[in-house]
């Protein structure tokens, strides 16, 4: 065969294999329908430890002990300090009491030794996050040090986000469940990260602080969400009520509020205490991202399992987070490009695994900024994908595999996309909220780079909802809220809960 027709017989067999690809990723109405059906059984059996008998790799359905809704008229200035994916945020907050508030905030990059050495220990993390919150301080309120030590001095009311699933047993305590994301540090598992971060605070001369709440980024966008737009009005004179927050970024997850009567796993005697005090619901932390880690119905292609098995630092946990959040995007294309690189279906120029460009090999290189790119090339010869894979990866590609690539980024974010849909329809309809108040318009507070960037996606989310059990006339109901920034305000406003109780 000559070397043309080798080429040509080469770049179909590259169509025709992604043509399969392809299949593996889409997700139809019926699909939907089953992981919809499936989120709303595994809720319940979250919330009630007698229907089941080992919920350990079930979805969690954390008990927030967050009782009530702001409705934005809440005033105040407070301490917040938010410690997420990549960065952490230190924060002064003040409430202005009219659904507004102003911020003034550090944000630092959280360094590489923290993020990749199995030996880190929390005490090392914790005093990171006390320097830059003293750095913060010395910044923007040097007159607290000033007073430091002073009688009378009060203390500043904190609170923390801290974005991954713990075991929370009142407002102000929890102790780390199992790390998420990008930390592995082994000696958290097990301890209470707010006497952690407190411990550290006390040892870097800040005892003025006090950690007076401990929340989620989901609950803290809900929270501030609330803050922000109360129950209001739509365009159509409805009023339309907030009843998701959720975050689709480096990790995703979503809040609801649950009738504490639901609650089952929590001690009966909180929940009659709760009751009897005229507290009726109780926000939930769901960690959706746990979703289905029993994969009965989560679609799973071969890609999804290797990264799960031998790429992610918690095999076996977080399998729909590993299917849709921003974190993963990225490294379920580089997966399959690597995949057909080894039976010789792309970038023939490499011969073995070994030449291929380092940052191709290298796990979690390829970023979901740069598919997000691809997404909505429609420049002539895709020079806009050549472009960002040359200088993302430092990898030459041709027309035809630029095509194929392209197909594969549009197929692996919608299935992120499809996803996201399925808890998002099920809360709706296991809290009825649909079928609430005359017309049922509900609102859900949503951040994360995904919902705010990704071209599209927010556009496919609504379009899966609307394939899904609550079918168009829920979609239409619902309305998609960007909470920017929510997660952080959503402390200081959990921390003015906590002081008022
Ligand atoms: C991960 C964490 C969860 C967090 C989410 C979004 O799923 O486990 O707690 O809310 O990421 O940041």
């Amino acid at each position: 065969m000559s070397f043309e027709n080798l080429h040509k017989e080469t770049e179909k067999l590259l169509t025709a294999e992604v043509d399969k690809i392809v299949t593996q990723f889409e997700i139809g109405p019926e699909k939907l329908d089953q992981l919809t059906a499936h989120f709303i059984e595994a809720m319940e059996k979250g919330l009630n430890p007698d229907l089941s008998k080992d919920n350990s790799r079930g979805l969690p359905m954390i008990p927030t002990y967050v009782t009530g809704k702001p409705n934005g008229l809440e005033q105040g200035i407070l301490m917040a300090a938010d410690l997420g994916g990549s960065h952490f945020r230190v924060c002064s907050v003040k409430l202005n009491g009219d659904h507004t508030f102003t911020i003034e905030q550090l944000k630092s990059k959280i360094p590489e030794e923290l993020l990749d050495d199995d030996n880190v220990t929390s005490e090392e993390l914790f005093s990171f996050l006390a320097r830059r919150t003293r750095a913060f301080i010395k910044k923007f309120h040097p007159e607290v040090f000033a007073n430091a030590g002073k009688p009378n001095q009060e203390s500043l009311k904190m609170g923390f986000t801290f974005s991954y699933p713990v075991d929370q047993k009142s407002l102000s305590h929890g102790t780390l469940i199992r790390w998420t994301k990008v930390f592995k540090i082994k000696d958290t598992i097990g301890k209470d990260v707010v006497e952690l971060f407190q411990q550290q605070l006390d040892d870097h001369g800040m005892d003025m602080i006090r950690i007076v709440a401990l929340t989620n980024d989901t609950v803290g966008t809900f929270l501030t969400h609330c803050y922000q737009t109360g129950d209001h009005e739509t365009m159509t004179g409805e009023i339309s009520e907030p009843v998701i927050g959720c975050i689709f970024g480096t990790g995703t997850n979503g809040c609801y509020m649950e009738k504490i009567e639901n609650i089952k796993k929590l001690p009966e005697d909180t929940r009659n205490k709760l009751l009897s005090e005229g507290k009726t619901h109780m926000v939930i932390n769901t960690e959706w991202g746990s979703f289905d880690n029993e994969c009965k119905v989560l679609p799973t292609t071969k890609y999804d399992i290797d990264i799960d098995q031998k790429l992610s630092s918690n095999p076996g946990f977080h399998l729909f987070e590993k299917r849709v959040s921003g974190m993963f995007l990225g490294e379920i294309l580089r997966n399959v490009l690597v995949d057909l690189h080894s039976r010789n279906l792309i970038l023939t120029q490499y011969r073995t695994h070994d030449q291929l460009p380092h940052r191709l090999k290298t796990p979690f290189q390829l970023s979901t900024e740069v598919l997000s790119r691809i997404e909505i090339d429609d420049s002539s010869n895709l020079r806009e994908t050549e472009l960002s894979f040359l200088q993302s990866l430092r990898l030459p590609t041709s027309l035809n595999e630029r095509k194929n690539i392209q197909r594969l980024v549009r197929v692996i974010s919608r299935r992120s996309a499809y996803l996201a849909a399925a808890p998002i329809a099920a809360i709706l309809i296991k809290t009825g909220s649909l079928h609430q108040r005359y017309h049922g318009e509900v609102e859900i507070g949503a951040d994360g780079y995904l919902i705010e960037y990704y071209p599209g996606y927010r556009s496919m989310l609504r379009h899966a909802l609307a394939l899904s059990p609550i079918g168009t006339d829920g979609e239409r109901k619902t309305h998609l809220k960007l909470s920017k920034d929510g997660s952080t305000t959503g402390a200081a406003l959990c921390a003015l809960v906590a002081s008022t109780a």
